[in-house]
């Protein structure tokens, strides 16, 4: 049996994350031989729900877990942690845009930030998915000097997953022959949807669907309105989808990427090949390197369209950090 791996999940008695937890028990990301411990948090009010939790986790009898720790005290359930889920945030509710999040929320990436700098295991890999999640991962990195940037992710990975089903469903494919499909910039209605450089059977998106004015309209705005449209629907954000999202972002940062592929990932923004502002999490291209690093993907066609949107995203951005820059170190 290898060492067990503790992860640290926030916003623990929330729905996201009990989509999440019962499956990262029982080894559908770290597989079979790797034993984890389980580390919940959340608001001192929500204990009651944890206690719920934690013992249908026990009543699962997961072979695989060894540990739960459950509470409220991030500084006692950050320690040592090799991975961090941080779901825990206020929800946007309809009719909020996810930047009236932003002040609430900072606070909390602030602190967390820091506890991560002091008690995180060095090799830490934190995941931001509560929102806005871009700018939440920016202040942690910021905050969290002793780490470094590449170890702070963003999820924008629901966001291609939207898209890919979208893409497959008109062009008559398996989702499974819809690659190479890029969200840029910001996990909001700005993100920019990139059906330019995304294949259907390797060959260009754009070109199979030959349908530019439905790629531009209808299927851009359907993806960057998503979130919204869930949460209309259900009265509450989007949960089993996000849970599913983490598990394939996961995935995309444990394995190494095949050759030719990339995923859409928010990542600091320092040293990219694409002129976007250096000191941002924001969406991109990635891969898995050959040292374990998250990278940047280099040399996707930019048309017009992209190079517009782009700005569009970035500004929103660049927006959210001037809100926020009090927290930022
Ligand atoms: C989503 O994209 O469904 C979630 O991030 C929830 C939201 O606020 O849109």
């Amino acid at each position: 049996m290898k060492p067990l791996k503790r992860i640290v999940i926030t916003g623990g008695a929330g729905h996201v994350a009990y989509s999440l937890l019962f499956k990262l028990a029982q080894g559908d990301l770290f597989g079979p031989d790797q034993p984890i411990a389980l580390h919940i948090v959340d608001l001192p009010e929500m204990q009651k729900g944890l206690e719920g939790v934690a013992m249908e986790l026990e009543d699962c009898a997961f072979p695989l877990l060894k540990e739960i720790k459950i509470g409220s005290d991030a500084a006692s359930l950050f320690s040592g942690v090799h991975f961090a889920l941080l779901l825990g945030a206020k929800p946007r509710t309809a009719g909020m845009e996810r930047k009236d999040l932003l002040l609430d929320n900072g606070k909390i990436f602030f602190t967390q930030g820091q506890i991560l700098n002091q008690l995180a295991s060095r090799d830490v890999r934190v995941l931001v998915v509560g929102n806005p999640c871009n700018t939440n991962s920016l202040i942690l990195l910021h905050n969290a000097p002793t780490l470094s940037p590449k170890q702070f992710y963003a999820l924008t990975r629901l966001d291609q997953n939207r898209a890919v089903y979208q893409l497959a469903t008109r062009a008559h494919a398996n989702v499974r022959d819809v690659t190479n499909l890029t969200i840029w910039g910001n996990h909001s209605s700005t993100q920019v949807v990139d059906f330019v450089n995304a294949k259907i059977h390797g060959r260009r998106a754009a070109d199979v669907i030959n349908d530019r004015k439905w790629l531009e309209g209808d299927f851009f705005s359907q993806v960057q309105k998503r979130g919204s449209d869930i949460i209309k629907l259900r009265g509450k954000s989007s949960a089993a989808s996000a849970a599913n999202a983490i598990f394939d972002a996961m995935r995309s940062i444990l394995e190494p990427t095949k050759q030719g592929h990339w995923f859409s990932m928010g990542v600091y923004s320092a040293g990219n090949p694409y002129g976007v502002d250096e000191d941002l999490v924001f969406s991109f291209p990635c891969r898995m390197n050959d040292k374990g690093d998250v990278e940047v993907v280099p040399n996707l066609i930019m048309d017009p369209f992209l190079k517009e949107k782009i700005a569009v995203t970035q500004k929103e951005l660049i927006e959210e950090r001037t809100l926020i820059a009090d927290l930022l170190k």
